[in-house]
């Protein structure tokens, strides 16, 4: 039969329109042309949940209808994965924990501040700023007396949801080091919990980087780890993320953007420094 797909609605080039404007007025993600066919593929989903038959009706519930704050989310969640995982990038942990920790290390001891804030902004489900957590364990800094809080942020309550559970499943843990999952995990069937003592100093917050109103909550910020979202902003959203950041954080302090990512023609209120084999940028 040829009936397959007869009934799927279709995404109009102008509906398309005003969904990728809610999406980018809300999280500064700018969905580009050719992922039309994604959007309407991945909300059709959303459509049959809500019982709506067009996209026309979905675009008029997200404008209208009292509960239209959860749907703007669902969509905004639609255009970005929340791929992450335990150790992700480890040049760039490489950098991190040889380069830009001893420099902290080494700048705020000579003003006798023992206290180290560092930021995991877009966090998703919050593998990121626990792994941040687990190496300076590792490298004893909490035991060598330093104060050490760690903020995991991100615009999607369902993430920082799993977050906040701390349970995880093995593939979230394909990239971590297996003393460091007997030593930082307990086992539960095929779940891992994160212990307690490197669950400790992360706390999170839900935060829209290009919302000046919610980074204005975070101050001091000593490093910031800001990776894999700036992929999905274009220049303008860029531009704001990165000065809200740049707001947020003390001078001197150090951000590690994503792999793939750079600040180049986005600001120049930063120092790109070369640390180990990776590339950081440091606050003027
Ligand atoms: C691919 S994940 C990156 C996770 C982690 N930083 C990493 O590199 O593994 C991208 C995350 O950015 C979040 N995000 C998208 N737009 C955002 C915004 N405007 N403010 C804060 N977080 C945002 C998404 O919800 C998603 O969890």
């Amino acid at each position: 039969m040829l009936t397959l797909g007869l009934n799927k609605p279709r995404l109009s080039p102008e509906t398309f329109l005003l969904l990728r404007d809610i999406v980018y007025k809300r999280s500064g993600i700018f969905v580009p042309d050719n992922k039309k066919y994604l959007l309407e593929t991945r909300l059709a989903r959303r459509l049959e949940l809500k019982d709506l038959k067009t996209f026309e009706d979905y675009y008029y519930f997200l404008t209208y209808d009292g509960e239209r704050e959860r749907e703007i989310q669902a969509l905004c969640n639609s255009v970005v994965t929340n791929e992450t995982s335990f150790f992700r990038d480890v040049p760039q942990l490489e950098a991190f924990r040889k380069g830009v920790v001893s420099k902290v290390i080494e700048e705020k001891s000579r003003c006798s501040d023992r206290s180290i804030r560092i930021w995991s902004a877009a966090c998703s489900t919050g593998e990121e700023p626990l792994t941040i957590s687990m190496m300076l364990h590792e490298d004893c800094v909490p035991s060598r007396g330093w104060n050490v809080e760690i903020l995991g942020s991100d615009i999607s309550d369902s993430v920082l949801n799993a977050a906040q559970a701390g349970v995880y499943e093995k593939y979230s843990l394909r990239n971590t080091p297996e003393e460091y999952i007997r030593k930082y995990f307990t086992a539960s069937g095929e779940s891992y919990s994160i212990n307690g003592k490197v669950r400790g100093p992360v706390r999170y917050k839900k935060i829209n980087l290009i919302d000046a109103n919610e980074t204005r909550a975070v101050r001091g910020m000593d490093i910031v780890f800001c990776r894999n979202v700036l992929i999905y902003f274009d220049d303008a959203s860029k531009k704001k993320a990165i000065g809200h950041l740049y707001d947020s954080m003390a001078k001197g302090g150090y951000l590690l953007v994503g792999f793939s990512e750079s600040l180049h023609s986005i600001t120049r209120l930063f120092r790109p420094v070369s640390m180990e084999r990776s590339v950081v940028y440091k606050k003027i």
